[in-house]
């Protein structure tokens, strides 16, 4: 998604400083071409030289060079996305305020790009009225701002305001790119997504359970939070990380996972049912390890059918989407279960993608047909914004 992109990453003096080195890495290995700007007070945390190795383009941080003499338009034009981070509670309050004293808050000022602001500060700083009113002026005024990560800050504190992992403002940078400017349209929607693989207990050590990674599910849960949505994500087991901004809840056998999405179904305008739910579980699951012996059989038992039952109590204006994993008739069997379980959506897709990045689908509703293909996050950006329309 980011291949040939011009990401210009602004670097702000806050001690996250040195961790924007491995952003601007990995946006480089996933192909994108990043070119930085320091302010004078993020060049006492992390030298020019370490970006200008890491990225192999120049880095800058002066107004007034004879040699570019306007490089804040420059490189303000030459962007596709614009993003500080880390961004300073100073560089918040500049931008917020139209103030442009340095090269980085005059090109922010000037560029067209999409731009996108990822703040790091101490958890009271952070939680500053002033700081907070700033960000929620940016916020109003269309600039996205990805919320801090909570947890251990270097000043010593713990709570919100931590920089968060390269990998999901990689993954948002992505997400933000792919919707532009129409990032505020989910905002007041309440969407239910599952995901995962459940695990039926044969015993305390033993289980049935399927393939499902969860990527599908948690692209999208990642795709409508960072678009505005309130998103719940009721999951099996997954083997991809919940990002810090996205509420979840495990649940990991069917019938847990029955509970849990009934329980506040009715609350929500969109439910993805993207959990790959186990339809049998074991009859009767034995307390101690069962010792080995010759043959034995499993006595399964069919699970409740969440989607038939979301489908029969589904509200006028709910859409609710299904997703069909199949191995063949991929559409004849996906527009059937459509119509059995009363979706407003369904994806069609080939079981051989289970756990893979890259997928290919076909969304299903009433009156269209739309093949999907690309990364699981790419797909879930495209699901999101064909069932919001
Ligand atoms: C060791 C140290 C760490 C700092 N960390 C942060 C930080 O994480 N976030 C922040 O907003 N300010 C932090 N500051 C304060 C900023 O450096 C200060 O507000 C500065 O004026 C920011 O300048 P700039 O926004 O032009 O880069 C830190 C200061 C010091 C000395």
């Amino acid at each position: 998604m980011l291949k040939g992109k011009h990401v210009l990453i602004g670097v702000s003096g806050g001690i996250a400083a040195y961790k924007s080195v491995e952003l601007a890495s990995m946006l480089k290995k996933q192909g994108a071409i990043v070119k930085i700007i320091m302010t004078k007070n993020a060049q006492e945390f992390v030298t020019p030289l370490t970006f200008k190795s890491i990225t192999g383009e120049s880095v800058s941080y002066t107004m007034f060079d004879e040699e570019k003499p306007i490089e804040h338009i420059a490189l303000a034009d030459w962007a596709e996305i614009f993003i500080i981070a880390p961004a300073t509670a100073n560089v918040i309050g500049k931008i917020a305020n139209g103030i442009a004293d340095d090269l980085l808050s005059t090109c922010f000022l000037a560029g067209k790009a999409i731009k996108i602001i990822v703040p790091a500060m101490n958890v009271y700083m952070y939680e500053n009225k002033v700081v907070q009113r700033n960000i929620q002026t940016l916020r109003d005024l269309g600039y996205l701002v990805l919320d801090p990560d909570i947890g251990y800050l270097a000043c010593g504190y713990s709570g919100k305001g931590r920089f968060p992992e390269s990998r999901e403002i990689v993954d948002a940078i992505k997400v933000f790119s792919y919707f532009g400017t129409k990032i505020i349209s989910l905002q007041n929607k309440k969407i239910l997504i599952t995901a995962g693989a459940n695990r039926e207990k044969i015993d305390p050590m033993r289980f049935i359970s399927n393939r499902s990674s969860g990527k599908m599910g948690v692209s999208l849960a990642k795709a409508a939070a960072l678009m505005g949505a309130k998103v719940m994500l009721i999951h099996a087991h997954i083997e991809e990380k919940v990002p810090y901004y996205i509420d979840s809840i495990k649940a990991e056998t069917a019938n847990l996972m029955y509970n849990e999405v009934m329980g506040i179904a009715d609350n929500y305008d969109i439910i993805i049912m993207c959990a790959a739910v186990a339809d049998y579980t074991i009859e009767d699951p034995a307390n101690e390890k069962i010792k080995k012996k010759e043959n034995i059989s499993l006595q399964l038992s069919r699970t409740k059918d969440i989607l038939f039952e979301l489908g029969q109590r589904k509200k006028d204006n709910q859409i609710l989407v299904g997703f069909a994993a199949e191995s063949e008739d991929m559409i004849d069997n996906a527009k059937a279960k459509m119509i059995k379980k009363n979706c407003t959506h369904i994806i069609a897709n080939s079981l051989y993608t289970s756990g893979k990045d890259e997928t290919e689908q076909v969304l299903i509703s009433k009156d269209k047909e739309l093949k999907l293909i690309g990364s699981k996050l790419e797909t879930a950006c495209k699901i999101i914004e064909e069932i919001v329309k």
